[in-house]
């Protein structure tokens, strides 16, 4: 049996949102400083809705794959509800990642929730900084 799902390799070999967002109303970049892997997430939103999502990710299989699908769970989602997307609702999306690997999941969730806070900075709007706090998911790898 292989490792990964067909859906993670689906998103790996065919990722959806790849590329930049220009004059994006959010970014969000972040890094895992033991495996120097780095993604960044562009969102742009109208209407209180994001309207488009997009991703550049320098990473492995897994952070590729979870960007895509991160990106593809947000996209056409009321603002408000960005948030609450985690990096555990991305890994079941992708149908798992093993273990070693949960923590590539976890780069989405914080990417998207940096590209929201910038938002919600760049335009003074209040935002409940508990729910965009970095995440405590990744207990499986230590590699938070
Ligand atoms: Fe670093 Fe996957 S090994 S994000």
């Amino acid at each position: 049996m292989s490792l990964y799902s067909e859906k993670v390799m689906d998103h790996f070999r065919n990722p959806r949102n790849i590329g930049v967002i220009e004059n994006a109303d959010g970014i969000g970049e972040v890094g895992n400083a033991k495996c120097g892997d780095i993604m960044k997430i562009y969102l742009k939103i109208e209407n209180n809705m994001i309207a488009d999502a997009k991703f550049e990710t320098f990473g492995c299989a897994s952070a590729i794959a979870s960007s895509s699908m991160a990106t593809e769970l947000i996209k056409g989602k009321p603002v408000s509800e960005a948030p609450t997307l985690t990096n555990q609702a991305v890994v079941e999306a992708l149908d798992g990642l093993p273990a070693h690997k949960v923590h590539c999941s976890v780069l989405a969730e914080e990417a998207i929730k940096q590209a929201l806070k910038n938002y919600y900075e760049k335009n003074g709007i209040e935002y409940n900084h508990d729910l965009l706090s970095d995440s405590e998911n990744c207990t499986d790898c230590g590699n938070t």
